[in-house]
């Protein structure tokens, strides 16, 4: 049994909460570390969530902080409306914890490790990747010391969360994501192209927390309630039976169960600026050699998701997550 060393890379936020503990569930799961970004928190909040999680679950993981901005855009605000102020639904409180941060930059912790153990660890993003681009720009030989990257962002055919053609996570830092999808490492893109296929139930957190009766999952199910409170509002097949998509869940799920998913590989750029912000664009037709810079034959390729077994995906979740994984 492959054990795969994961870094996450992370805003969370409460879908990047569920695919954080299905990652701690998950036997063939070794989170080496969480290192975190701005996206649907500050970094400064993504960072404290991030520790508030692994310590409610009993587990003692290195965490960074990361980078606090887009590379060239303006930032903006995060969306409270989606996560809560607090990134978790607004916890009407938060229990004592103990936790020292890892005084590292989340760039310089990706170096290390990468360095530490290379061709084993897997990185796993699934917010706006300004982390990886500034562990790319501190290590260029980055791409040859990693084993794999997997990155929830992107949309190829499903119409894209923040704008007609865009995924939040690209959007948000389109720069940084073109140089990560540039650079030339093993890469997969688990989009909203099988994201949005995958709905998770608000009742299957009321079932995971009933089960365990423990802080965490508790902590967990309140966060998912005003989620996907959001997601009705947005879906009407979200009204009438509530759920939401936990699209940072699907990178892990790849991870572990790739058979899960139908990808197609091809070069994928993103858009940096203007109305198609944050497209990211996939060539289908490797065999034409466009005139256009950018797209000849030899850019480096992106595995993309484009179809997903849902029901496979949701057994494998909710097996996982009422195995005994908590400690107390
Ligand atoms: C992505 O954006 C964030 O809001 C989620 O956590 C996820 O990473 C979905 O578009
Ligand atoms: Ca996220």
């Amino acid at each position: 049994m492959h054990i795969h060393k994961v870094i996450f890379d992370t805003d969370p936020g409460v879908d990047d909460a569920i695919a954080l503990y299905f990652a701690l569930a998950h036997p063939q799961i070794d989170l080496v570390g969480i290192t975190t970004t701005f996206g649907n928190v500050t970094v400064d909040q993504a960072a404290i969530n991030a520790q508030y999680l692994t310590a409610l679950a009993a587990r003692h993981i290195p965490v960074t902080k990361g980078i606090g901005k887009p590379l060239v855009n303006p930032g903006v605000a995060p969306p409270d409306f989606i996560h809560g102020a607090d990134g978790l639904g607004n916890l009407p409180s938060r229990a004592l914890t103990k936790g020292a941060m890892d005084p590292r930059s989340s760039a310089q912790f990706i170096v290390d490790m990468a360095c530490a153990h290379p061709g084993e660890i897997t990185l796993v993003a699934v917010g706006p990747v300004g982390n990886l681009a500034m562990a790319l720009a501190l290590e260029p030989a980055l791409p040859t010391l990693v084993r794999e990257v997997i990155l929830m962002g992107g949309t190829i055919v499903e119409p894209g969360n923040v704008s007609p053609v865009a995924e939040a996570n690209i959007w948000s830092d389109p720069h940084a994501a073109d140089r990560v999808f540039q650079a030339g490492w093993r890469l997969t893109m688990v989009g909203l192209d099988v994201t949005h296929r995958v709905v998770t139930a608000l009742s299957l957190f009321e079932k995971i927390a009933l089960h365990h009766r423990h802080p965490a999952t508790d902590t967990l199910h309140h966060a998912v309630k005003f989620y996907t409170t959001f997601y009705s509002g947005l879906h009407k097949h979200l009204d009438a039976t509530p759920g939401c998509y936990a699209h940072d869940l699907l990178a892990f799920l790849y991870l572990v169960a790739p058979d899960l998913f139908r990808t197609e590989t091809g070069c994928v750029r993103v858009a940096t600026e203007g109305l198609a912000q944050g497209q990211t664009i996939l060539d289908r037709r490797p065999f034409i050699d466009y005139p256009q810079s950018g797209w000849s034959l030899n850019q480096p390729q992106t595995q993309v998701c484009m179809d997903v077994n849902a029901p496979a995906c949701l057994q494998l979740f909710e097996e996982t997550l009422l195995t005994a994984w908590l400690g107390r």
